[in-house]
């Protein structure tokens, strides 16, 4: 039976529906509203907000709960490929071992790239940072492969050619802006191997695959899989929402990610422990953070929706212990970032604000210890976080309600008036 939530505007009462998700999150279905009312809301940053029904990731903030499909992360991490993940949150379930291997051999089948691409990476300036590039290469994609994306037949090559290609172009853009021979994908590697041994292979030195690095990063990555309705998702289902390729749709997202408050966090994270550690400044640091005059804000602290630790965070913190002591690494950094999370626990403004690290406080300390450079942090988060945009893309587009992404506005401009010619004004 459909509940309804009462409003009471002018001498009319009107009946909004009450929605409840199968994890007890209440909505207000407000479709209706301006078309039976006259009225709109105002929610800035959407932080009351819900712009889709989704069955792909549960998020619970405040008791820091993430899960998959119905499955925790934390589970994931532990014992799933990245393949595997990218297989459930895209189709709903886990792999069958028969499914397993046809998504593997497909996602060979489409690993390398149009050579021709390889002239567009040569002709970027030098210092062009890697997520401007990324996403121009993946919007370039619909150009090298313009084959349809209309029967589900379509829709499965350009997302296996998606997942596959966005790996071998990294790698490639990291080896064309050292002057490197680019390396190719290998089929007899795995998802997470390849990648590595694409970036750091060499005719002088051979890669050596690890697998204690192939695991730090397959967790890297599952944890980055998806986690519903962020900047960069809402992004891909909106620009998606206007029926564009499944290509310029995730540019759209590898551009909302590139941002520092967003997954560009992971960079600016580091950036901040390494300028700390030159100057010995924690206490400083801290002080800015809280000063309402300054706009730094600590990075890798805070989250829209986690008012708890970010349970991504705690896999993450324990996965940099072990990844420096397995590859007997001692990192500066991660000693400082430890530092700066015991005195940001214990002060007043960050308890009073539920300001806990997030995933990007402890990952850049995983990707370096792996050898990824600083500027290509946010890449990896891109590479991680693409099943979760093909996933969402994919319901949005599978979604019968599902409309042209188009928000209200309340105007708040001059009201009409005449134009004065220029001589006049
Ligand atoms: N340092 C200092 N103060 C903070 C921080 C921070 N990192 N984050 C939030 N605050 C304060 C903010 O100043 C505000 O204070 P007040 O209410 O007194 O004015 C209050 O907390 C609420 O901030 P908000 O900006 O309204 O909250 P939000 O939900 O929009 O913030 C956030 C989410 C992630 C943008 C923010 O916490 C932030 O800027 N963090 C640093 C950047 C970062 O680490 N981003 C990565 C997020 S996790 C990866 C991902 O999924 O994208």
């Amino acid at each position: 039976m459909t509940e309804y939530v009462k409003l009471i505007f002018g001498d009319r009462e009107y009946e909004l529906p009450l929605l409840e998700g199968t994890e007890g999150e209440k909505a207000i279905d407000i479709s209706r509203l301006r078309q039976d009312t006259g009225l709109i809301t105002l929610d800035y940053g959407f932080a009351s907000t819900g712009s889709c029904a989704s069955a792909i990731t549960f998020m619970d903030g405040e008791k820091g709960i993430l899960r998959y499909r119905g499955i925790p992360v934390e589970q994931l991490a532990e014992h799933a490929t990245f393949k595997e993940v990218a297989y459930l949150l895209i189709n709903g379930d886990l792999p069958t071992r028969e499914q397993l291997t046809r998504f593997s051999v497909l996602l060979n089948d489409h690993s390398l790239v149009h050579e021709d691409m390889r002239h567009f990476f040569e002709n970027f300036p030098r210092a062009s940072h890697p997520m401007g590039i990324l996403s121009s290469m993946v919007n370039a994609l619909k150009s090298f492969y313009p084959a349809l994306q209309s029967t589900e037949e379509e829709i499965n090559i350009t997302v296996t050619r998606l997942l596959s290609k966005v790996r071998t172009l990294a790698a490639m853009s990291y080896k064309i802006s050292r002057g490197h021979k680019v390396v190719y994908p290998r089929p007899d590697l795995a998802y997470c191997a390849n990648f590595l041994n694409m970036m750091f292979d060499s005719p002088v030195k051979p890669y050596a695959i690890d697998e204690d690095v192939v695991k730090a990063l397959r967790v890297f990555w599952i944890l980055h899989a998806d986690h519903e309705q962020n900047c960069s998702t809402s992004a891909v289902r909106i620009v998606g929402s206007g029926r564009v390729n499944l290509y310029a749709a995730i540019s759209a997202g590898i551009a909302a990610l590139w941002g520092p408050l967003h997954g560009g966090a992971n960079q600016a994270v580091i950036e901040m422990l390494t300028d700390i550690a030159e100057h010995d400044n924690i206490s400083q640091v801290i002080e800015r953070a809280k000063d309402k005059n300054d706009p730094f804000r600590l990075m890798g602290f805070g989250h829209r929706v986690y008012k708890t630790y970010d349970p991504r965070a705690k896999i993450m913190k324990r996965m940099a212990h072990r990844i420096l002591e397995k590859l007997r690494i001692s990192d500066p950094l991660l000693d400082i970032a430890k530092e700066l999370e015991e005195v940001a626990l214990k002060d007043d403004y960050f308890i009073a604000h539920n300001l806990y690290p997030n995933v990007d406080f402890y990952s850049g300390i995983v990707l370096r210890a792996i050898g990824i450079p600083t500027n290509m942090f946010t890449v990896m988060f891109a590479i991680g976080r693409l099943p979760g945009w093909v996933a969402q893309w994919k319901e949005s587009i599978d979604d019968p309600r599902w409309k042209l992404s188009r928000p209200r506005q309340i105007y708040t401009g001059p009201l009409e008036r005449k134009y004065v010619p220029v001589d006049e004004r």
